[in-house]
């Protein structure tokens, strides 16, 4: 089966609490690892960019899942491709709050996060960034052996 790596953006459909958002990454970790999924979330103040990666078939269900969550609206499909290797394997969900300081410190300028504006290539460039720049916050962190 083939390696898949989805990235969709999407805008929370009221503003979400820490609280909120800590049990959604709860619940993915717990999940993804079951599942064999590694990946990525991105949020500002009012907006989502995720990456997804796995075999083709949990990646797809975890998708249509996904996309029926309630609490954000606006979902869309970025990128969808076969990948040669794991680019987040190192977590069964990570997670970045560009809202903290740090975000910055990677270069992103949380004004300017848009993630329905962006092309598949830098999509991936800003997830790669802020992931590579270890600007996750501790108490967020997700960090998992590598899958
Ligand atoms: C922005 C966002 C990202 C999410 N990421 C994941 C994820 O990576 N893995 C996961 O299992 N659930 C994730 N969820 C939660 C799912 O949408 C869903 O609530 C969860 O899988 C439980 O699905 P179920 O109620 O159909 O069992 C995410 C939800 C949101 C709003």
């Amino acid at each position: 089966m083939a390696l898949t790596r989805l990235i969709y953006a999407s805008r929370m459909t009221h503003p979400l609490s820490m609280f909120t958002i800590v049990e959604i990454l709860d619940a993915a970790v717990r999940h993804n690892r079951q599942h064999g999924i590694s990946g990525m979330l991105v949020f500002g103040v009012s907006s989502f960019l995720q990456v997804l990666e796995g075999e083709m078939d949990a990646v797809d269900l975890l998708y249509e899942r996904i996309l029926r969550d309630l609490r954000h609206r606006d979902v869309q499909m970025l990128s969808r491709e076969v990948a040669d290797a794991r680019m987040f394997g190192r977590w069964a969900m990570g997670s970045v709050d560009l809202r903290r300081p740090a975000a910055a410190a990677a270069g992103v300028d949380i004004a300017r996060f848009d993630p329905h504006a962006l092309s598949p290539d830098q999509a991936l460039s800003l997830l790669w960034q802020v992931a590579g720049a270890q600007v996750l916050p501790a108490e967020l962190l997700a960090d998992t052996p590598a899958l």
